[in-house]
């Protein structure tokens, strides 16, 4: 599955760019949400989510790059997030973030960076319908795949075993690293720039997919 991401779209054009992925066959529209905080960047919130919503009935895969993330939660339940994932790394009860996105009938998933290794998402695998692994540090789209995370991608593969649990990978996803990350057990891959700078969406999505 692809799963564009909306972080290196014409932002003053949101709802014609989800509405154009959909077309080219995206799976997921991923929604890279940042506080400044977390990460060193700020991008969109809620409101923005509720407003591209109607454009499309294409599931919103909605990446929270927020600490805290707790209370602002409802916000982005309400505005329409079908996943909604959160990070490992946040300061949060991270299972009373989980509960509270299983309890109104969303789908959790859990991220981790770069830095934190596969045993960390262990505690979770009962509970989650998604991982995804940061192939880049968190912020910033365009940035270079970080090899060094294929075997985590691999070990995460086998701690999911047969659950019905997605392999998400973010960051650096072009024609040559979704090759390695389709190998290393990777399901669905978020990209940004590489789909954005190209003239057809759905030549890059395909591309993407492996059909060459
Ligand atoms: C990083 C962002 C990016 C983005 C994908 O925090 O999450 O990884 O989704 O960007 P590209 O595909 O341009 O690396
Ligand atoms: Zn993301």
């Amino acid at each position: 599955k692809i799963s564009p991401s909306i972080l290196s779209a014409d932002f003053s054009k949101l709802g014609e760019e989800v509405l154009a992925l959909e077309k080219a066959g995206a799976d997921y529209i991923h929604i890279d949400v940042m506080d400044g905080h977390f990460v060193p960047n700020l991008t969109i919130g809620p409101g923005v989510i509720k407003s591209i919503r109607p454009y499309t009935n294409k599931i919103f895969d909605v990446h929270l790059m927020i600490n805290p993330v707790m209370n602002i939660l409802p916000s982005f339940i309400e505005a329409g997030s079908d996943i909604i994932t959160i990070h490992h790394e946040i300061s949060d009860n991270v299972f009373d973030c989980i509960n509270l996105i299983k309890k109104n009938n969303l789908k959790a998933g859990i991220s981790i960076k770069p830095k934190t290794e596969a045993k960390e998402i262990i505690p979770y695998l009962e509970l989650i319908d998604l991982i995804l692994v940061m192939t880049v540090e968190p912020g910033f789209g365009g940035q270079k795949f970080l090899s060094n995370q294929l075997k985590k991608i691999m070990d995460i593969k086998d701690l999911i075993s047969n659950r019905n649990i997605e392999l998400e990978v973010d960051g650096g996803i072009n024609y040559n690293t979704s090759k390695q990350v389709i190998e290393a057990g990777a399901n669905v891959l978020v990209s940004g720039s590489t789909i954005f700078s190209s003239k057809n969406y759905n030549e890059a999505i395909s591309k993407l997919r492996g059909n060459d």
